[in-house]
């Protein structure tokens, strides 16, 4: 798809280009009682300087946040830090950036990226957890044939003060079925069958999704544990189901909307576009008939 008529599309799924575009969706989320959790767009990075520049961008991220008061934390992706060029530049970088949110007692959420990134940012995540416990949380993917397992393994790392904080999503990349479930009820299965683990282990957990199946069941779940509010949130993507959002912030659950902003949109949009293809001929539509 071209990149102009990808760009119609995105303006729903990014706060915009610049940093100030994320300030103020932040901002305005903040007015709804919404939290935030940003992402400066970018990933797959294949030389160290511009692993560098991404960081000093989050430092001034942080540095903004903390001096507006903005309800919100930060969620970035290893890649976009080396992860797959050199494995111990990329944990210095992210760990200046955690060393950052940790001083203004905020935290970072690191983004799961596709199944190769899987082991090398479980290595990270375990390394930034011994040292930064409360400020730093990781994303498990339910549609991972090994999720409940490296669930179960990082359960047993010493609580350090601060329960585990993990992200659970359906994920989002495209794996071969040796990797990953693959039929869309198998995924919602695993979904609960993580989220039941992690609640039943006091593991602070992030509901990230906008199924409302999903939604629906979690909020059982919360109910059969006695889940205490400061234990769990829901989460959901910028500009996706705003009434979902709505209603289940007017049922008293803490909401986390997540607000990506950048010049590297691209990747970012069309992966949202092939999760929802019925959204081009929507587009399309939109731009031939006006009105
Ligand atoms: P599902 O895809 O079934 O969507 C449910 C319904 O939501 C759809 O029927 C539709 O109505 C609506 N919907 C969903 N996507 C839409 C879209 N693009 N446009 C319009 N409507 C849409 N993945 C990952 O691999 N690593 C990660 O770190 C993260 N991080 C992350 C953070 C947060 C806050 C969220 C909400 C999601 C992620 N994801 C992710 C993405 C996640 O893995 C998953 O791909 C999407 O959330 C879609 O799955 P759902 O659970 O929403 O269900």
């Amino acid at each position: 798809m071209p990149k102009k008529l990808v760009w119609v599309f995105s303006k729903r799924y990014i706060a915009g280009e610049t940093l100030e575009d994320g300030i103020n969706a932040a901002k305005m989320l903040n007015n709804e009682g919404i939290d935030v959790t940003i992402d400066l767009l970018g990933e797959f990075i294949t030389n160290l300087a511009q692993a560098e520049e991404n960081k000093n961008k989050y430092l001034e991220i942080i540095e903004r946040f903390s001096n507006e008061k903005i309800q919100g934390n930060f969620s970035l992706k290893p890649t976009m830090f080396g992860l797959l060029v050199d494995q111990k530049i990329c944990y210095n970088l992210i760990r200046e950036i955690v060393a950052k949110a940790a001083d203004k007692d905020s935290f970072v959420r690191i983004d799961m990226e596709d199944s190769q990134c899987v082991d090398p940012e479980l290595v990270l995540f375990r390394k930034l957890k011994s040292e930064f416990s409360g400020h730093v949380g990781l994303v498990v993917q339910a549609y991972l044939r090994r999720t409940l397992d490296d669930l179960t393994n990082l359960n047993n790392l010493p609580p350090n003060g601060h329960p585990l904080n993990f992200r659970l999503c359906k994920g989002i990349y495209i794996e071969p079925a040796h990797i990953a479930f693959k039929a869309f009820e198998e995924v919602q299965s695993h979904f609960l069958e993580d989220l039941e683990f992690m609640f039943k282990n006091n593991i602070y957990t992030a509901i990230a999704t906008h199924d409302k199946y999903l939604v629906d069941e979690a909020y059982k779940l919360i109910e059969k544990y006695k889940v205490p509010k400061d234990m769990y949130e829901f989460q959901m993507l910028y500009g996706v189901t705003p009434e979902l959002r709505n209603s289940i912030v007017a049922n008293n659950h803490r909401m986390r909307v997540y607000v990506p902003f950048g010049n590297e949109w691209f990747g970012y949009c069309t992966r949202r576009l092939k999760e929802n293809p019925k959204m081009a001929s929507q587009i399309i539509k939109a731009i031939f008939i006006r009105g």
